[in-house]
């Protein structure tokens, strides 16, 4: 790993800290709550001040950064050249107006294209993952995390988005029935913390970049598979539909969606 890089990643754990503390601070105050496009996609005065903080932080970093940011603070990206940062400011907004609990800090460093650097922090438990290929593996804190098992679909619990159940998107029941078992945790970053710790082997939901941009940086790192549920590469410039999963349990998936059988 180079200076530059180490450098790099000892300024963004310290940006997130900060930006963790003023979070924290924030929520012993009233929050100011806004609908997006629905009742049910919201955006609160946190969202937007702490994606303001973070994108002031990364521009005084890497001063000729291109940031694609959830809350629109960010730059018009058309491309993924240069060093891009992808920024969501709060993942799992509904839980952090809901439960004050569940909800993540994110941001992914790409080059050209490719992961380097991935942080999700899990604010209420004051854990910050990070990694990626620049450093060599990934961390939780301090501690260094292994490799998850590869399970099979059938021998773990898998992560889902709610919508995609209730409408059966892509053979989510199928792929349910066949797992042990579905976890619905209402975070992205929640849920790719939970596929890293093994407590999950994979996770299916409807994507915007920002949402999985670190995510797949760190599961990548650690031998976990991402993809759209088609298992082609995902395009970090729009939505995707997203299959996060273990090696063996991505194969099983693939050929559930290819058999297009019923329950
Ligand atoms: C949302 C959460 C949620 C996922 C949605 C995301 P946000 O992120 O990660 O779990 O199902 O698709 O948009 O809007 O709270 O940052
Ligand atoms: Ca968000
Ligand atoms: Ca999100």
């Amino acid at each position: 790993m180079s200076q530059d890089w180490q450098r790099l990643n000892d300024e963004v754990t310290a940006l997130i800290k900060e930006a963790r503390a003023n979070v924290l601070e924030k929520m012993a105050d009233p929050l100011t709550v806004n609908e997006k496009t629905n009742r049910k996609d919201l955006v609160t005065n946190v969202d937007k001040a702490n994606e303001q903080f973070l994108i002031a932080g990364i521009r005084r970093i890497d001063p000729t950064a291109h940031i694609l940011g959830e809350e629109g603070f960010g730059d018009d990206l058309k491309s993924l050249d240069g060093r891009v940062w992808i920024v969501d400011p709060i993942d799992g907004t509904m839980n952090f107006v809901k439960q004050r609990d569940n909800f993540a800090i994110m941001i992914g460093i790409y080059q050209d294209g490719e992961g380097q650097l991935g942080y999700i922090d899990d604010v209420m438990n004051d854990v910050l993952y990070y990694g990626g290929p620049q450093l060599g593996g990934v961390w939780a804190n301090d501690e260094r995390l292994s490799a998850p098992a590869n399970l099979a679909l059938a021998d773990g619990l898998i992560g889902a988005s709610g919508p995609l159940v209730i409408h059966d998107v892509a053979q989510m029941h199928k792929i349910i029935h066949v797992s042990a078992g579905m976890r619905v945790y209402g975070s992205a970053g929640i849920e790719m913390i939970n596929i890293m710790r093994g407590k999950t082997l994979g996770y299916i939901s409807h994507l915007k970049p920002w949402d999985i941009a670190a995510g797949q940086i760190l599961l990548n790192t650690l031998g976990v598979r991402v993809s759209a549920i088609d298992g082609k590469p995902l395009n970090m410039l729009s939505s995707n539909l997203v299959l996060v999963a273990t090696e063996k349990a991505q194969r099983d998936i693939l050929q559930i969606e290819e058999d297009d059988v019923s329950l």
